[in-house]
């Protein structure tokens, strides 16, 4: 049921406090303040390429997670589309490691690539949130996400579970590896432990939301920025609003916006700057002045020290609480949501039942 909610899509955003919670809880041992990785039948020390497949959403997942496995565990991570990784024919050394993404554990070009890899000898991986799905039973290792059932078309809390046990593999993998120390380890899990009253804060955003989303439904293109892992969350914000609101949306990264994109900039294309206040923010913000000096409308979602700092001109500013940056996908994937939500509802849109998309893709 959708409890005191319109929809599931609003229903299940609002449960990510809780479902966050209990994956993290899934994977961190509080009183030894330690992670605690499935049973694996390799080493990360042994390592040395993790391949990462997965379709749209979950996708995204894994291209946060490369950043965190390369800087946490200085692992190199390959990544690809699953549709693109099943026919590339990698070369994939025996042994090495190929992590698959999926809610549904159904979909047919991810559990393909995961085939593709078993055949190629690579320790398979699999983080589902179906426990009975065909990848579940096909995967060497499951991480679960604890989500519980998604019902909504456009994933929500299944995207913020995927990145819980991502982040906490990744810690696991650097103290295998020797690159994350035990005081280091102690730490990313205080960060971790305070991920769901973070994510109760972003949820009061909602109403400043509810009325920026009112702009953003004017718009026929909207363009999506962001640095580092707010690249990733970028595209995951674009993706979230074409699929319910069915305008058209494009993540880039910050840094590329002078090698094409700036082009259309214009007042009637809003432009989306997702910026905590991270190692990368000050790059950001010279990116959105390039868009400001060219007429473009921006919506600056940031912490209180990157608005504090950022001191621009913006059509509008949404502020997250301040966070550890290695966090912040998880707590900007919120606004992101309730961004994509609001205009498609108050289009009219069928958010929980998008046209031309099904919950489950097992047809390639
Ligand atoms: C986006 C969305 C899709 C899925 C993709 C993968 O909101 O829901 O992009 O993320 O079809 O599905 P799973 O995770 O079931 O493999």
């Amino acid at each position: 049921s959708k409890g005191n909610h319109r929809h599931f899509m609003a229903k299940e955003i609002y449960e990510q406090p809780e479902v966050v919670g209990r994956t993290i809880a899934h994977y961190v041992d509080f009183s030894r303040c330690a992670v605690r990785l499935p049973e694996l039948p390799f080493s990360f020390r042994d390592v040395s390429r993790l391949s990462i497949s997965a379709c749209g959403t979950a996708y995204y997942a894994g291209l946060v997670a490369r950043y965190w496995f390369e800087r946490l565990a200085r692992l190199p991570v390959e990544i690809d589309v699953a549709s693109e990784f099943r026919y590339r024919e990698v070369p994939l050394d025996p042994g090495q490691v190929a992590l698959f993404v999926s809610q549904s554990g159904e979909t047919a070009d991810t559990l393909a690539s995961l085939r593709y890899a078993k055949d190629q000898g690579q320790h398979t991986l699999a983080v589902v949130n179906v426990p009975t799905s065909t990848m579940a039973r096909d995967s060497a290792v499951v991480a679960p996400t604890l989500a519980g059932p998604e019902i909504g078309v456009a994933s929500t809390k299944a995207f913020t579970c995927q990145l819980s046990v991502l982040l906490a593999l990744a810690i696991g993998a650097g103290r295998q590896r020797g690159t994350l120390t035990e005081a280091d380890e102690r730490r990313l899990v205080e960060v971790l432990a305070a991920v769901p009253s973070l994510m109760t804060e972003a949820l009061r955003s909602e109403g400043e939301i509810e009325t920026v989303s009112r702009e953003i439904a004017k718009a026929k293109d909207v363009l999506y920025l962001g640095r580092g892992t707010s690249y990733p969350l970028a595209l995951e914000g674009a993706l979230k609003l074409k699929e319910i609101s069915y305008i058209h949306a494009e993540g880039y990264a910050a840094g590329e916006l002078k090698h094409g994109p700036i082009a259309l900039i214009d007042e009637a294309m809003p432009v989306i700057v997702i910026a905590p206040h991270d190692a990368v923010f000050e790059k950001t913000v010279s990116n959105m002045q390039e868009v400001a000096a060219r007429g473009g409308r921006i919506l600056l979602i940031t912490d209180r020290r990157g608005a504090a700092e950022a001191a621009m001109d913006t059509m509008s500013t949404l502020v997250m609480p301040d966070c550890d940056p290695v966090v912040a996908p998880l707590v900007f994937a919120v606004p992101a949501q309730l961004l994509a939500y609001h205009t498609a509802v108050f289009m009219g849109k069928d958010v929980d039942q998008p046209r031309n998309l099904a919950k489950s893709v097992t047809v390639e």
